[in-house]
């Protein structure tokens, strides 16, 4: 049964502002990408009659929300089934920092593999060693249980969870940063978490910490990363997003070895993208149809007044 007309940007890049803003107008629904800014402008572009957007995303930090609150606009998300392939994905970079994969795999393809040598290329362990996890939502706990398998110990700082959640230790951040040979951040992108990561908390890491961000590049501050990797008062870092997205390519950070760059694909197994997909159509639907969507985020917009 048809429910509805579709107009799909055609792209293989975002839709431009301008372009984004003429499209929107007259629409009922939208569903949209984290690379689509979702605010006041669009919002009144698209017009009264808007119903509903669906980021095609878990993260929701592309759209101001109370924008969309105080139109009463419901705004749906994908959380759940991404999870587990974000947390793989977090432990491949994980691993892949620690054991110096992908500049393992440069050495080989540059001719440099002249000979098997006891030092060459040396890297982490990570029986006995401690993840720190800033962050323990569905994902961090999901990096907890793949880390746990790896004979690690886990702390996490959260300060949305209690100290007895999922069972394992919630340390300060400062005890998290001091006592972690591994660090991952898993907390969405907030106006309270944006440059978390600054030269004060690379400072508090161990010279041997290598840290991982599968959260979203705003977290982090790219200058004061680079500054930390180059002076090595960490060991590594592992990032699979930036800010901006793409990362520019006269960036600092990729003239460093010890900083592995990935194009922002933690969720991108297929099965989890279709999934994803699904549940974003089904959010826009419901919208379209007036009805709640089942993932809302601003479910305020349901109250009475
Ligand atoms: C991906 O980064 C997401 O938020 O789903």
């Amino acid at each position: 049964m048809q429910a509805c007309d579709v107009e799909v940007w055609p792209g293989e890049l975002p839709p431009g502002r301008i372009d984004l803003v003429q499209k929107v107008a007259g629409v009922d629904g939208l569903l949209c990408l984290l690379t689509d800014k979702i605010d006041a402008e669009v919002l009144d572009a698209a017009g009264p009659q808007l119903k509903v957007v669906s980021n095609h995303a878990v993260g929701v930090d592309n759209i101001v929300l109370s924008d969309a609150t105080e139109r009463r606009i419901p705004v749906g998300n994908t959380p759940g089934i991404l999870t587990d392939a974000t947390a793989d994905f977090a432990f491949a970079l994980v691993m892949a920092a620690a054991r110096r994969v992908t500049e393992a795999e440069r050495y080989v393809r540059a001719g440099k593999w002249q000979t098997w040598g006891p030092s060459v290329l040396l890297g982490a362990d990570f029986v006995g060693a401690t993840l720190g996890l800033v962050g323990f939502g569905r994902i961090g706990r999901a990096v907890a249980r793949r880390a746990v398998g790896f004979g690690m110990r886990v702390l996490y700082h959260d300060p949305g969870k209690t100290p007895e959640h999922g069972a394992l230790p919630a340390a300060s951040l400062d005890e998290l940063l001091a006592e972690s040979d591994f660090v991952s951040i898993h907390t969405p992108l907030t106006e309270q978490t944006r440059h978390l990561v600054d030269a004060r908390f690379l400072a508090k890491m161990k010279p041997t910490a290598i840290l991982v961000n599968t959260a979203r590049g705003g977290v982090l501050n790219q200058v004061a990363l680079y500054d930390a990797l180059v002076a090595k008062r960490i060991f590594a870092a592992a990032l699979d997003v930036t800010d901006p997205e793409p990362l520019p390519m006269d960036s600092p950070l990729l003239t460093l070895e010890n900083c592995l760059i990935a194009p922002h694909i933690a969720s991108a197994s297929a099965r989890t993208r279709d999934e994803m997909s699904r549940l974003a159509a089904e959010n826009l639907l419901a919208g379209l149809r007036g009805e709640r969507l089942p993932h809302c985020v601003n479910p305020q917009v349901y109250s009475a007044d």
